[in-house]
């Protein structure tokens, strides 16, 4: 079974003002079909076409002729975990257990944001920024290229893409602002907390 690009879970311009239709449509429409696209042409045939995408995520981080499978399948899955940490009217503030664990191990909701943001414009070239849990405490990390927590042994909890291809047509090249816009109407708190539920 091929593996799909799975719809976004909002409509192109909801984000407007601060990530464009236009951004959507060549960043879900181009940039995640077409990692989609090259994961299927690389597996096809092979013992890795039948697993799932996690599966070959881990099975390609181990092997390192697999170089070309782990960029394009971890960048699926990425990509599909970055929309759903999205939402129209997004931002805001976490509650319950996530907030209390920001307040526990990050300072607090105004000492995150800050320190997220940092990360994420820090990241040089091409990657992303996360909230993630490992050992149930919560960390921010940065990943280079395709780059995703769980070859860490991390659970992704939230992430905002620093490609170029995120931002560009909106910011240009003031990726802090991008970031900013992600933290302050974007973000879906509930996805994450979800997440973090999951982690436990
Ligand atoms: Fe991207």
């Amino acid at each position: 079974m091929a593996f799909e690009l799975p719809p976004l879970p909002y409509a192109k311009n909801a984000l407007e003002p601060h990530t464009s239709a236009q951004t959507l449509d060549f960043h879900h429409g181009k940039h995640h079909q077409a990692y989609v696209t090259n994961l299927n042409n690389l597996v096809k045939g092979s013992p890795l076409e039948n697993q799932s995408l996690e599966q070959v995520i881990m099975a390609a981080h181990s092997d390192s002729s697999k170089a070309g499978v782990f960029n394009n399948a971890a960048q699926v899955w990425n990509h599909t975990f970055f929309w759903n940490c999205m939402k129209p009217g997004g931002g805001g503030a976490p509650g319950g257990d996530l907030a209390a664990a920001i307040d526990r191990d990050l300072g607090g909701l105004a000492k995150f944001k800050d320190d997220f943001k940092a990360a994420g414009a820090g990241r040089f070239g091409s990657g992303w920024a996360w909230l993630v849990a490992e050992k149930g405490k919560l960390k921010i990390a940065t990943t280079p290229n395709a780059g995703t927590p769980m070859t860490d042994g991390q659970t992704a909890l939230l992430t905002c893409d620093v490609w170029e291809h995120a931002y560009y047509l909106d910011y240009q090249n003031r990726r802090p602002d991008f970031v900013q816009a992600f933290l302050d109407h974007l973000v879906n708190w509930d996805f994450a907390a979800s997440n973090l539920a999951k982690a436990k």
